[in-house]
Protein backbone atom coordinates (compact mmCIF):
# COMPACT_ATOMS: atom_id res chain seq x y z
CA UNK A 1 0.00 0.00 0.00
CA UNK A 2 1.49 3.48 -0.58
CA UNK A 3 1.93 6.00 1.79
CA UNK A 4 -1.35 8.05 1.31
CA UNK A 5 -2.95 4.51 1.01
CA UNK A 6 -2.04 3.62 4.40
CA UNK A 7 -3.45 7.30 5.72
CA UNK A 8 -6.34 7.35 4.56
CA UNK A 9 -6.98 3.56 6.24
CA UNK A 10 -5.71 5.36 9.26
CA UNK A 11 -8.13 7.90 9.00
CA UNK A 12 -10.70 5.16 7.98
CA UNK A 13 -9.60 3.17 10.74
CA UNK A 14 -10.50 6.40 13.38
CA UNK A 15 -13.45 7.22 11.93
CA UNK A 16 -14.64 3.76 12.47
CA UNK A 17 -13.53 4.23 16.12
CA UNK A 18 -15.20 7.40 16.09
CA UNK A 19 -18.66 5.67 15.15
CA UNK A 20 -18.04 2.87 16.82
CA UNK A 21 -17.59 4.21 20.57
CA UNK A 22 -19.95 6.75 22.27
CA UNK A 23 -18.26 9.90 22.67
CA UNK A 24 -15.59 9.95 25.04
CA UNK A 25 -14.78 6.12 25.06
CA UNK A 26 -12.72 3.84 23.22
CA UNK A 27 -13.95 1.73 20.42
CA UNK A 28 -13.23 -1.95 19.80
CA UNK A 29 -11.46 -0.84 16.95
CA UNK A 30 -8.31 0.66 18.41
CA UNK A 31 -6.58 -2.12 20.00
CA UNK A 32 -5.53 -1.06 23.31
CA UNK A 33 -4.75 -2.53 26.89
CA UNK A 34 -5.83 -0.94 29.74
CA UNK A 35 -3.44 -0.12 32.69
CA UNK A 36 -3.75 -3.14 34.63
CA UNK A 37 -1.94 -2.74 37.90
CA UNK A 38 0.32 -5.99 39.43
CA UNK A 39 -2.85 -6.78 41.88
CA UNK A 40 -5.62 -6.81 38.69
CA UNK A 41 -2.98 -9.12 36.86
CA UNK A 42 -2.50 -11.16 39.64
CA UNK A 43 -6.26 -11.88 40.13
CA UNK A 44 -6.91 -12.20 36.19
CA UNK A 45 -4.14 -15.47 36.09
CA UNK A 46 -6.35 -16.99 38.74
CA UNK A 47 -8.91 -17.68 36.01
CA UNK A 48 -6.71 -20.16 34.17
CA UNK A 49 -4.56 -21.54 32.77
CA UNK A 50 -7.40 -23.42 30.45
CA UNK A 51 -7.44 -26.34 29.83
CA UNK A 52 -6.02 -27.58 33.49
CA UNK A 53 -4.88 -30.39 34.53
CA UNK A 54 -7.74 -33.45 33.80
CA UNK A 55 -9.71 -34.46 36.35
CA UNK A 56 -11.72 -37.23 36.37
CA UNK A 57 -15.55 -38.45 37.53
CA UNK A 58 -14.80 -39.43 41.08
CA UNK A 59 -15.51 -42.72 42.21
CA UNK A 60 -15.65 -44.11 38.85
CA UNK A 61 -12.48 -46.92 37.60
CA UNK A 62 -14.04 -46.26 33.98
CA UNK A 63 -13.43 -42.77 33.78
CA UNK A 64 -11.39 -41.66 31.67
CA UNK A 65 -11.50 -44.76 29.61
CA UNK A 66 -11.96 -44.68 25.85
CA UNK A 67 -14.41 -48.06 25.69
CA UNK A 68 -16.41 -46.52 28.48
CA UNK A 69 -16.18 -43.24 27.38
CA UNK A 70 -17.79 -44.45 23.74
CA UNK A 71 -20.53 -46.66 25.39
CA UNK A 72 -21.31 -43.70 27.45
CA UNK A 73 -21.82 -41.64 24.52
CA UNK A 74 -24.26 -44.06 22.87
CA UNK A 75 -26.17 -44.43 25.80
CA UNK A 76 -26.21 -40.88 26.09
CA UNK A 77 -27.81 -40.02 22.79
CA UNK A 78 -30.67 -43.01 22.95
CA UNK A 79 -33.74 -42.59 24.20
CA UNK A 80 -34.47 -46.34 24.90
CA UNK A 81 -32.79 -45.59 28.46
CA UNK A 82 -36.21 -43.88 29.09
CA UNK A 83 -39.19 -46.67 29.83
CA UNK A 84 -41.13 -45.04 27.07
CA UNK A 85 -38.35 -45.13 25.09
CA UNK A 86 -38.71 -41.24 23.82
CA UNK A 87 -36.76 -39.37 26.25
CA UNK A 88 -32.37 -39.58 26.13
CA UNK A 89 -30.12 -37.76 28.16
CA UNK A 90 -29.57 -35.01 24.94
CA UNK A 91 -33.10 -34.53 24.86
CA UNK A 92 -32.40 -32.14 27.40
CA UNK A 93 -28.33 -31.77 27.27
CA UNK A 94 -28.53 -30.98 23.14
CA UNK A 95 -24.87 -30.43 22.01
CA UNK A 96 -25.87 -27.67 19.34
CA UNK A 97 -26.57 -25.77 22.60
CA UNK A 98 -23.90 -26.31 24.52
CA UNK A 99 -25.61 -29.01 26.01
CA UNK A 100 -28.38 -27.86 27.54
CA UNK A 101 -32.08 -27.09 26.07
CA UNK A 102 -32.77 -23.87 25.53
CA UNK A 103 -35.57 -23.67 27.87
CA UNK A 104 -36.37 -22.00 31.46
CA UNK A 105 -37.16 -25.19 33.11
CA UNK A 106 -36.64 -28.83 31.24
CA UNK A 107 -39.00 -31.15 30.21
CA UNK A 108 -39.04 -34.45 30.74
CA UNK A 109 -42.77 -36.54 30.98
CA UNK A 110 -43.49 -33.40 32.94
CA UNK A 111 -42.13 -29.73 33.56
CA UNK A 112 -39.71 -29.51 35.76
CA UNK A 113 -38.69 -27.30 38.67
CA UNK A 114 -35.18 -26.34 37.17
CA UNK A 115 -33.38 -25.27 34.45
CA UNK A 116 -31.01 -27.71 32.64
CA UNK A 117 -27.29 -26.75 33.13
CA UNK A 118 -24.54 -27.47 30.22
CA UNK A 119 -22.45 -30.47 30.76
CA UNK A 120 -19.25 -29.16 29.35
CA UNK A 121 -16.75 -28.96 32.35
CA UNK A 122 -18.85 -30.47 35.07
CA UNK A 123 -15.67 -32.71 35.66
CA UNK A 124 -14.38 -29.69 36.76
CA UNK A 125 -16.88 -29.53 39.09
CA UNK A 126 -17.24 -30.41 42.45
CA UNK A 127 -21.16 -30.83 43.52
CA UNK A 128 -23.68 -31.82 40.64
CA UNK A 129 -26.93 -29.86 40.20
CA UNK A 130 -28.24 -26.60 41.29
CA UNK A 131 -28.21 -28.20 44.51
CA UNK A 132 -25.41 -30.13 44.62
CA UNK A 133 -27.66 -33.49 45.64
CA UNK A 134 -24.75 -35.41 43.86
CA UNK A 135 -20.79 -35.98 44.19
CA UNK A 136 -20.06 -37.66 41.21
CA UNK A 137 -21.11 -37.40 37.53
CA UNK A 138 -22.36 -41.33 37.68
CA UNK A 139 -24.40 -40.56 40.88
CA UNK A 140 -26.11 -37.61 38.76
CA UNK A 141 -26.74 -39.71 35.81
CA UNK A 142 -28.82 -42.15 37.82
CA UNK A 143 -31.00 -39.54 38.85
CA UNK A 144 -32.88 -38.90 35.55
CA UNK A 145 -32.82 -42.41 35.01
CA UNK A 146 -34.91 -43.03 37.71
CA UNK A 147 -36.97 -40.13 38.03
CA UNK A 148 -40.40 -40.64 37.10
CA UNK A 149 -40.56 -37.42 36.01
CA UNK A 150 -37.65 -37.74 33.91
CA UNK A 151 -36.63 -41.21 32.16
CA UNK A 152 -38.22 -43.41 35.02
CA UNK A 153 -36.29 -46.61 34.30
CA UNK A 154 -35.89 -49.00 36.56
CA UNK A 155 -32.56 -50.96 37.02
CA UNK A 156 -35.05 -54.07 35.31
CA UNK A 157 -35.83 -51.99 32.27
CA UNK A 158 -32.08 -51.29 31.49
CA UNK A 159 -30.20 -54.45 32.17
CA UNK A 160 -33.30 -55.78 29.37
CA UNK A 161 -32.16 -53.05 27.23
CA UNK A 162 -28.62 -54.25 27.20
CA UNK A 163 -28.93 -57.55 27.29
CA UNK A 164 -31.81 -57.57 24.48
CA UNK A 165 -29.17 -55.23 22.26
CA UNK A 166 -26.19 -56.89 20.90
CA UNK A 167 -24.61 -53.74 19.65
CA UNK A 168 -25.03 -52.48 23.01
CA UNK A 169 -24.06 -55.54 25.12
CA UNK A 170 -20.54 -55.83 22.85
CA UNK A 171 -19.93 -52.13 23.74
CA UNK A 172 -20.53 -52.30 27.67
CA UNK A 173 -17.86 -56.23 27.33
CA UNK A 174 -15.50 -53.85 26.11
CA UNK A 175 -15.91 -51.19 28.50
CA UNK A 176 -15.82 -53.24 31.70
CA UNK A 177 -13.90 -56.73 30.37
CA UNK A 178 -17.60 -59.19 30.80
CA UNK A 179 -20.97 -58.92 30.03
CA UNK A 180 -23.86 -57.74 32.29
CA UNK A 181 -24.10 -59.78 35.09
CA UNK A 182 -27.49 -60.78 36.63
CA UNK A 183 -27.60 -58.23 39.47
CA UNK A 184 -29.64 -55.22 37.35
CA UNK A 185 -28.84 -52.56 39.91
CA UNK A 186 -24.94 -53.22 39.40
CA UNK A 187 -25.65 -53.20 35.95
CA UNK A 188 -27.52 -49.61 36.22
CA UNK A 189 -24.39 -48.41 38.06
CA UNK A 190 -22.42 -49.46 35.53
CA UNK A 191 -24.16 -48.00 32.75
CA UNK A 192 -23.98 -44.97 34.90
CA UNK A 193 -20.62 -44.75 35.37
CA UNK A 194 -20.23 -45.11 31.45
CA UNK A 195 -21.87 -41.48 30.86
CA UNK A 196 -20.10 -40.04 33.65
CA UNK A 197 -17.33 -41.12 31.68
CA UNK A 198 -18.78 -39.48 28.71
CA UNK A 199 -19.60 -36.28 30.65
CA UNK A 200 -16.34 -36.18 31.97
CA UNK A 201 -14.57 -35.82 28.64
CA UNK A 202 -17.18 -32.71 27.80
CA UNK A 203 -14.02 -30.13 28.63
CA UNK A 204 -14.37 -27.04 26.14
CA UNK A 205 -11.76 -25.46 24.51
CA UNK A 206 -9.96 -21.74 24.98
CA UNK A 207 -11.26 -18.84 24.46
CA UNK A 208 -10.61 -15.05 23.98
CA UNK A 209 -10.54 -14.69 27.44
CA UNK A 210 -7.71 -17.36 27.85
CA UNK A 211 -5.40 -16.00 24.49
CA UNK A 212 -5.47 -12.67 26.57
CA UNK A 213 -5.01 -13.90 30.18
CA UNK A 214 -2.20 -16.21 28.96
CA UNK A 215 -0.77 -13.19 26.84
CA UNK A 216 -0.65 -11.59 30.15
CA UNK A 217 1.33 -14.18 31.85
CA UNK A 218 4.08 -14.33 29.06
CA UNK A 219 4.08 -10.17 29.41
CA UNK A 220 3.20 -9.88 25.88
CA UNK A 221 1.63 -6.96 25.52
CA UNK A 222 0.95 -6.33 22.21
CA UNK A 223 -0.98 -10.01 21.81
CA UNK A 224 -2.53 -8.94 25.17
CA UNK A 225 -3.89 -5.69 23.19
CA UNK A 226 -5.82 -7.46 20.78
CA UNK A 227 -8.87 -8.49 23.47
CA UNK A 228 -11.49 -6.30 22.77
CA UNK A 229 -11.53 -3.00 25.31
CA UNK A 230 -15.23 -3.17 26.66
CA UNK A 231 -13.94 -6.66 27.09
CA UNK A 232 -11.26 -5.58 29.39
CA UNK A 233 -13.06 -3.27 31.08
CA UNK A 234 -15.56 -5.80 32.10
CA UNK A 235 -13.05 -7.92 33.47
CA UNK A 236 -11.85 -5.00 35.10
CA UNK A 237 -15.25 -5.19 37.19
CA UNK A 238 -15.82 -8.25 37.65
CA UNK A 239 -12.40 -8.92 39.61
CA UNK A 240 -12.86 -4.95 41.06
CA UNK A 241 -15.52 -2.92 42.06
CA UNK A 242 -18.49 -5.78 40.78
CA UNK A 243 -16.91 -8.37 43.32
CA UNK A 244 -17.64 -11.43 41.31
CA UNK A 245 -15.17 -13.39 41.45
CA UNK A 246 -15.28 -13.45 45.61
CA UNK A 247 -17.31 -16.53 44.06
CA UNK A 248 -16.82 -17.09 40.53
CA UNK A 249 -13.01 -17.37 40.88
CA UNK A 250 -10.63 -19.82 38.94
CA UNK A 251 -10.18 -21.38 35.51
CA UNK A 252 -12.95 -22.41 35.97
CA UNK A 253 -15.04 -19.28 37.12
CA UNK A 254 -16.88 -21.45 40.01
CA UNK A 255 -15.51 -21.63 43.80
CA UNK A 256 -17.76 -25.15 43.44
CA UNK A 257 -20.23 -23.93 46.48
CA UNK A 258 -23.19 -22.46 47.37
CA UNK A 259 -24.55 -18.84 47.88
CA UNK A 260 -27.97 -16.97 47.65
CA UNK A 261 -27.88 -13.75 45.81
CA UNK A 262 -31.21 -12.83 46.30
CA UNK A 263 -33.24 -14.47 43.58
CA UNK A 264 -37.30 -15.33 44.04
CA UNK A 265 -37.15 -19.73 44.45
CA UNK A 266 -40.67 -20.05 44.44
CA UNK A 267 -41.35 -22.85 41.98
CA UNK A 268 -45.00 -22.04 42.07
CA UNK A 269 -46.86 -19.58 44.11
CA UNK A 270 -46.55 -21.16 48.25
CA UNK A 271 -44.27 -24.13 47.54
CA UNK A 272 -40.64 -22.87 47.88
CA UNK A 273 -37.37 -25.04 45.81
CA UNK A 274 -35.34 -25.46 49.17
CA UNK A 275 -32.18 -25.52 47.01
CA UNK A 276 -28.87 -26.27 49.04
CA UNK A 277 -30.76 -27.31 52.46
CA UNK A 278 -32.76 -30.47 50.44
CA UNK A 279 -29.46 -31.14 47.98
CA UNK A 280 -27.88 -31.81 51.30
CA UNK A 281 -30.56 -34.22 52.35
CA UNK A 282 -30.70 -35.94 49.62
CA UNK A 283 -27.02 -36.52 49.08
CA UNK A 284 -26.67 -37.69 52.80
CA UNK A 285 -28.95 -40.35 51.68
CA UNK A 286 -27.95 -41.74 48.31
CA UNK A 287 -26.70 -45.16 48.27
CA UNK A 288 -24.73 -43.48 45.35
CA UNK A 289 -22.69 -40.87 47.20
CA UNK A 290 -18.97 -41.38 47.46
CA UNK A 291 -19.19 -43.05 50.76
CA UNK A 292 -21.26 -45.62 49.59
CA UNK A 293 -20.83 -49.22 48.14
CA UNK A 294 -20.80 -48.47 44.95
CA UNK A 295 -18.01 -46.05 45.05
CA UNK A 296 -14.90 -46.90 43.73
CA UNK A 297 -13.03 -44.30 46.05
CA UNK A 298 -14.93 -44.27 49.44
CA UNK A 299 -12.05 -42.90 51.24
CA UNK A 300 -10.88 -40.51 48.57
CA UNK A 301 -10.25 -36.65 49.49
CA UNK A 302 -13.52 -35.75 47.54
CA UNK A 303 -15.56 -38.79 49.34
CA UNK A 304 -14.36 -36.89 52.47
CA UNK A 305 -15.76 -33.55 51.29
CA UNK A 306 -19.48 -35.58 51.27
CA UNK A 307 -18.80 -37.07 55.00
CA UNK A 308 -17.97 -33.58 56.60
CA UNK A 309 -21.06 -32.04 54.50
CA UNK A 310 -23.20 -30.14 57.43
CA UNK A 311 -26.37 -29.10 57.15
CA UNK A 312 -26.99 -25.93 58.22
CA UNK A 313 -30.09 -23.23 57.97
CA UNK A 314 -28.71 -20.65 55.97
CA UNK A 315 -28.11 -23.51 53.24
CA UNK A 316 -32.38 -22.60 52.33
CA UNK A 317 -32.16 -20.56 49.13
CA UNK A 318 -28.69 -21.18 48.37
CA UNK A 319 -28.10 -22.92 45.04
CA UNK A 320 -24.73 -24.11 43.36
CA UNK A 321 -22.37 -21.01 41.87
CA UNK A 322 -22.40 -21.98 38.43
CA UNK A 323 -18.99 -21.69 36.34
CA UNK A 324 -19.18 -19.46 33.69
CA UNK A 325 -17.42 -20.71 30.75
CA UNK A 326 -19.31 -20.42 27.72
CA UNK A 327 -22.38 -18.64 29.48
CA UNK A 328 -23.43 -16.74 26.01
CA UNK A 329 -24.15 -20.28 24.66
CA UNK A 330 -26.45 -21.40 27.75
CA UNK A 331 -29.59 -18.85 28.00
CA UNK A 332 -31.84 -18.70 29.79
CA UNK A 333 -29.92 -18.21 33.78
CA UNK A 334 -29.99 -19.37 37.07
CA UNK A 335 -31.67 -22.74 38.73
CA UNK A 336 -34.70 -21.70 37.39
CA UNK A 337 -33.97 -20.05 34.19
CA UNK A 338 -35.88 -17.21 35.31
CA UNK A 339 -33.61 -14.86 33.66
CA UNK A 340 -33.94 -14.78 29.91
CA UNK A 341 -30.96 -12.46 29.17
CA UNK A 342 -27.36 -11.61 29.98
CA UNK A 343 -28.34 -8.19 30.45
CA UNK A 344 -31.13 -9.61 32.79
CA UNK A 345 -28.10 -11.45 35.12
CA UNK A 346 -26.27 -8.35 35.11
CA UNK A 347 -29.13 -6.09 35.83
CA UNK A 348 -29.98 -7.98 38.56
CA UNK A 349 -26.52 -7.55 40.31
CA UNK A 350 -26.84 -3.65 39.54
CA UNK A 351 -30.15 -3.43 40.94
CA UNK A 352 -29.64 -6.16 43.90
CA UNK A 353 -32.67 -6.64 46.34
CA UNK A 354 -31.05 -6.94 49.54
CA UNK A 355 -34.57 -7.13 51.64
CA UNK A 356 -34.37 -10.87 49.37
CA UNK A 357 -31.20 -11.86 50.81
CA UNK A 358 -31.72 -13.38 53.88
CA UNK A 359 -30.40 -12.81 57.07
CA UNK A 360 -27.42 -15.14 57.05
CA UNK A 361 -26.94 -14.46 52.92
CA UNK A 362 -23.74 -13.26 51.96
CA UNK A 363 -22.21 -10.24 52.80
CA UNK A 364 -20.20 -9.17 50.01
CA UNK A 365 -23.27 -8.80 47.81
CA UNK A 366 -24.38 -4.89 47.23
CA UNK A 367 -26.23 -3.17 45.00
CA UNK A 368 -23.60 -2.16 41.68
CA UNK A 369 -26.06 0.81 40.58
CA UNK A 370 -23.82 0.11 37.16
CA UNK A 371 -24.33 2.87 34.52
CA UNK A 372 -25.24 1.68 30.66
CA UNK A 373 -21.81 1.46 30.07
CA UNK A 374 -21.00 -0.78 32.43
CA UNK A 375 -23.13 -2.89 32.13
CA UNK A 376 -22.40 -3.72 28.50
CA UNK A 377 -19.25 -3.91 29.39
CA UNK A 378 -19.44 -6.70 31.68
CA UNK A 379 -21.74 -8.58 29.17
CA UNK A 380 -18.91 -8.48 26.58
CA UNK A 381 -16.34 -9.59 28.81
CA UNK A 382 -19.05 -12.34 29.93
CA UNK A 383 -19.37 -13.01 26.06
CA UNK A 384 -15.56 -13.19 25.73
CA UNK A 385 -15.66 -16.66 28.08
CA UNK A 386 -17.02 -18.59 24.66
CA UNK A 387 -15.05 -21.53 23.28
CA UNK A 388 -15.99 -20.83 19.51
CA UNK A 389 -16.69 -24.93 19.36
CA UNK A 390 -19.03 -25.35 21.96
CA UNK A 391 -21.82 -25.36 20.61
CA UNK A 392 -19.98 -27.30 17.32
CA UNK A 393 -19.49 -30.80 19.06
CA UNK A 394 -20.69 -33.97 17.03
CA UNK A 395 -20.96 -37.11 17.35
CA UNK A 396 -18.04 -38.60 15.64
CA UNK A 397 -18.87 -41.04 12.78
CA UNK A 398 -18.00 -43.95 14.05
CA UNK A 399 -20.88 -43.97 16.38
CA UNK A 400 -23.55 -44.74 13.04
CA UNK A 401 -22.39 -48.31 12.90
CA UNK A 402 -22.22 -50.97 15.55
CA UNK A 403 -19.08 -50.73 17.94
CA UNK A 404 -15.32 -51.38 16.19
CA UNK A 405 -14.59 -54.74 17.18
CA UNK A 406 -17.85 -56.33 17.62
CA UNK A 407 -18.16 -57.29 14.33
CA UNK A 408 -21.93 -57.52 12.45
CA UNK A 409 -24.43 -57.02 15.08
C1 LIG B 1 -35.77 -33.87 31.27
C2 LIG B 1 -34.52 -33.23 30.97
C3 LIG B 1 -33.25 -33.93 31.38
C4 LIG B 1 -32.82 -35.20 31.02
C5 LIG B 1 -33.57 -36.23 30.19
C6 LIG B 1 -31.51 -35.35 31.59
N1 LIG B 1 -31.14 -34.23 32.26
FE1 LIG B 1 -29.36 -33.88 33.16
N2 LIG B 1 -30.11 -32.24 34.03
C7 LIG B 1 -31.37 -31.72 33.82
C8 LIG B 1 -31.68 -30.73 34.83
C9 LIG B 1 -32.96 -29.92 34.96
C10 LIG B 1 -30.55 -30.66 35.68
C11 LIG B 1 -30.41 -29.86 36.98
C12 LIG B 1 -30.93 -30.78 38.06
C13 LIG B 1 -31.08 -30.17 39.42
O1 LIG B 1 -30.44 -29.17 39.75
O2 LIG B 1 -31.86 -30.70 40.21
C14 LIG B 1 -29.58 -31.63 35.13
C15 LIG B 1 -28.30 -31.83 35.66
C16 LIG B 1 -27.38 -32.71 35.11
C17 LIG B 1 -25.99 -32.80 35.52
C18 LIG B 1 -25.30 -31.93 36.57
C19 LIG B 1 -24.50 -30.84 35.92
C20 LIG B 1 -23.93 -29.89 36.92
O3 LIG B 1 -22.89 -29.29 36.60
O4 LIG B 1 -24.49 -29.70 38.00
C21 LIG B 1 -25.43 -33.83 34.81
C22 LIG B 1 -24.00 -34.33 34.89
C23 LIG B 1 -26.47 -34.38 33.97
N3 LIG B 1 -27.63 -33.65 34.16
C24 LIG B 1 -26.31 -35.47 33.14
C25 LIG B 1 -27.39 -36.13 32.54
C26 LIG B 1 -27.32 -37.46 31.96
C27 LIG B 1 -26.08 -38.31 31.88
C28 LIG B 1 -28.59 -37.75 31.52
C29 LIG B 1 -29.10 -39.05 30.92
C30 LIG B 1 -29.01 -40.22 31.77
C31 LIG B 1 -29.42 -36.59 31.81
N4 LIG B 1 -28.66 -35.64 32.44
C32 LIG B 1 -30.75 -36.50 31.47
C33 LIG B 1 -32.23 -32.09 32.80
C34 LIG B 1 -32.18 -33.34 32.19
C1 LIG C 1 -22.04 -14.47 46.52
C2 LIG C 1 -21.54 -15.21 45.39
C3 LIG C 1 -21.74 -14.59 44.00
C4 LIG C 1 -21.29 -13.38 43.54
C5 LIG C 1 -20.51 -12.32 44.31
C6 LIG C 1 -21.68 -13.30 42.15
N1 LIG C 1 -22.33 -14.43 41.78
FE1 LIG C 1 -23.05 -14.85 39.93
N2 LIG C 1 -23.99 -16.49 40.67
C7 LIG C 1 -23.91 -16.96 41.97
C8 LIG C 1 -24.88 -18.01 42.17
C9 LIG C 1 -25.10 -18.79 43.45
C10 LIG C 1 -25.56 -18.15 40.96
C11 LIG C 1 -26.73 -19.12 40.67
C12 LIG C 1 -27.98 -18.62 41.41
C13 LIG C 1 -29.23 -19.41 41.09
O1 LIG C 1 -29.23 -20.20 40.18
O2 LIG C 1 -30.23 -19.20 41.77
C14 LIG C 1 -24.97 -17.19 40.03
C15 LIG C 1 -25.33 -17.06 38.70
C16 LIG C 1 -24.69 -16.23 37.78
C17 LIG C 1 -24.90 -16.26 36.34
C18 LIG C 1 -25.84 -17.19 35.59
C19 LIG C 1 -25.10 -18.42 35.12
C20 LIG C 1 -26.00 -19.51 34.61
O3 LIG C 1 -25.48 -20.41 33.96
O4 LIG C 1 -27.22 -19.51 34.89
C21 LIG C 1 -24.09 -15.29 35.81
C22 LIG C 1 -23.93 -14.94 34.34
C23 LIG C 1 -23.39 -14.66 36.91
N3 LIG C 1 -23.77 -15.26 38.09
C24 LIG C 1 -22.50 -13.61 36.78
C25 LIG C 1 -22.04 -12.86 37.87
C26 LIG C 1 -21.45 -11.56 37.77
C27 LIG C 1 -21.19 -10.80 36.48
C28 LIG C 1 -21.17 -11.15 39.05
C29 LIG C 1 -20.63 -9.82 39.52
C30 LIG C 1 -21.42 -8.67 39.13
C31 LIG C 1 -21.58 -12.22 39.94
N4 LIG C 1 -22.12 -13.23 39.19
C32 LIG C 1 -21.41 -12.22 41.31
C33 LIG C 1 -23.04 -16.47 42.94
C34 LIG C 1 -22.41 -15.24 42.88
Amino acid sequence: MTATGWRRAAALGVLAAALAAPAGRAGPAAPALLDFGADEQQRILRHGPWPPAAAFDPGNAQAGRPAAIALGRRLFFDPRLAADGRLACASCHAPQLAFTDGQARATGRERLDRHTPSLWNAVHGRWYGWDGAFDSLWSQALHPLGNPREMAAGAGHLQALVAGDRSLGCAFTQAFGAPPGSDAEATMVQLAKALGAFVGSLVSGPTPFDEFRDALARGDRRAAARYPLDAQRGLRLFIGKGQCSNCHVGASFSNGEFADIGLPFFVRPGVVDPGRHGGIVVLRRSPYNLLGAFSEAPASERAGLTRHVELQHRNFGEYKVPGLRNVADTAPYMHDGQLATLDAVIDHYSNLNLDRLHADGEQILKPLRLNDGERADLVAFLRSLSDPQATAWQRPAEDAAPPPGCGKV
